[in-house]
């Protein structure tokens, strides 16, 4: 754990205080994230039963939100679709009225994910959802925001406030929610069997511990690793499945908190063109649990590897495949496929804040950037 300029207690200053011995609030918030995540798993059932019975009504679900939201609203697609065989679609809350047009109605369910509550597109998305007759489930970290007044139900995921600028802590509870209503449906819908169901539902109980330990275990290899890449200025992301959507964070963190060019895309769209972009050093970071994407994303990696990019691996402790193709490797303990966009962020989210620091960048304080965006 870097909290390099800890004073002692007696000399700290009100905003130390605040900010708990760390000197950034966004580390702060990383390290609350066994925490917060052991908040938004207790869930209450009833909450639970009754958002999913209204979701499970519904022809198709849209997810809507924006950047993170965005993002955890992906993984949320995946979820639903794999585990839950329900027609589900993800969309871009700043595209949600172009791309949806007339086509709403009261057989569609939007689900609209919002840290603040009073995002303005996805605010605007659910607005338009509505004035079709759609019905909308709303999962915000903020009570009484203006999503929750304007929404048919509410799901609060309890993080605790968030002050650094990039999200962090709330996109863990956005998708620990998310799979616990997947479980959910998946039992309303028969798509899985109670066994399967209680079996996945242990796992996901687990994953608090897993952040703790790899906060706890990884983060100087981590520091170590970001602080040698940190003069890159441009990275690739790829991750293939529901590694999309870590993959997507991990660019946006470092895009956003330490300014440097990053891009992310499932891997296999990589040789459609990003691939050109790699030379001699280039920085390519692949999100490589094992899963059944596994030997898919070796391959991609593999070629990637013949045209001399730098590889920086997240990978399974008994990982050997990748992490012998990698010039550096971060390992996160054995997670349950599905769920590894809350356990293998934590790297991605570590990285970018290490890059930030070395580059000498306020990660709380983001040049351009709000909190939370409320004009059009
Ligand atoms: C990323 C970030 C932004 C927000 C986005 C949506 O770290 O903070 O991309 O995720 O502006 O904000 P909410 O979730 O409040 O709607």
């Amino acid at each position: 754990m870097l909290v390099s300029n800890k004073s002692p207690r007696g000399s700290w200053t009100p905003e130390m205080v605040e900010k708990g011995g760390y000197p950034h609030f966004m580390l702060k918030e990383i390290h609350e994230q066994p925490k917060a995540l052991k908040n938004a798993l207790s869930l209450r059932p009833d909450i639970c039963e009754q958002a999913t019975g209204i979701l499970n009504d519904s022809e198709e679900i849209y997810i809507t939100g924006a950047g993170t939201s965005n993002h955890s609203g992906l993984a949320g697609r995946y979820m639903f679709t794999k585990l839950s065989t329900m027609k589900t679609q993800n969309i871009i809350s700043s595209e949600f009225q172009e791309l949806t047009g007339k086509i709403l109605d009261d057989s569609y369910v939007v689900l609209a994910i919002s840290q603040s509550g009073e995002t303005l597109d996805t605010i605007n998305a659910v607005k338009h959802a509505k004035r079709q007759g759609a019905r909308v489930v709303s999962m915000t970290n903020v009570v009484d925001s203006t999503l929750s007044k304007i929404s048919d139900y509410t799901i609060y995921t309890y993080a605790g406030p968030e002050y650094g600028l990039a999200a962090t802590k709330t996109f863990l509870v956005q998708v620990a929610c998310l799979a616990l209503l997947s479980l959910h449906l998946s039992l309303m819908r028969g798509s899985l069997s109670n066994d399967e169901v209680n079996k996945l539902r242990n796992e996901l109980f687990q994953t608090p511990l897993i952040v703790d330990k790899t906060i706890k275990r990884q983060d100087k290899v981590i520091r170590d690793i970001a602080y040698s890449y940190a003069n890159k200025p441009s990275f690739l992301f790829l991750g293939r499945g529901i590694s999309t959507a870590t993959a997507m964070e991990g660019a946006l963190k470092l895009k956003e908190t330490a300014y440097v060019h990053a891009e992310a895309y499932p891997a296999g769209e990589s040789k459609h063109g990003p691939i050109a972009i790699i030379e001699p050093g280039f920085p390519v970071i692949f999100v490589a649990p094992p899963d059944e994407n596994y030997e898919k994303l070796v391959r991609n990696l593999s070629e990637v590897k013949t045209y001399q990019a730098k590889i920086i691996s997240v990978v399974q402790e008994n990982d050997s495949q990748v992490r012998g193709l990698s010039d550096d490797s971060i390992s996160i303990p054995e997670t349950e496929a599905i769920f590894t966009p809350i356990t293998y962020v934590i790297p991605l989210q570590l990285f970018a804040y290490f890059v930030a620091f070395k580059r000498g960048y306020d990660p709380d304080r983001p040049r351009h950037l709000v909190k939370a965006i409320t004009e059009p």
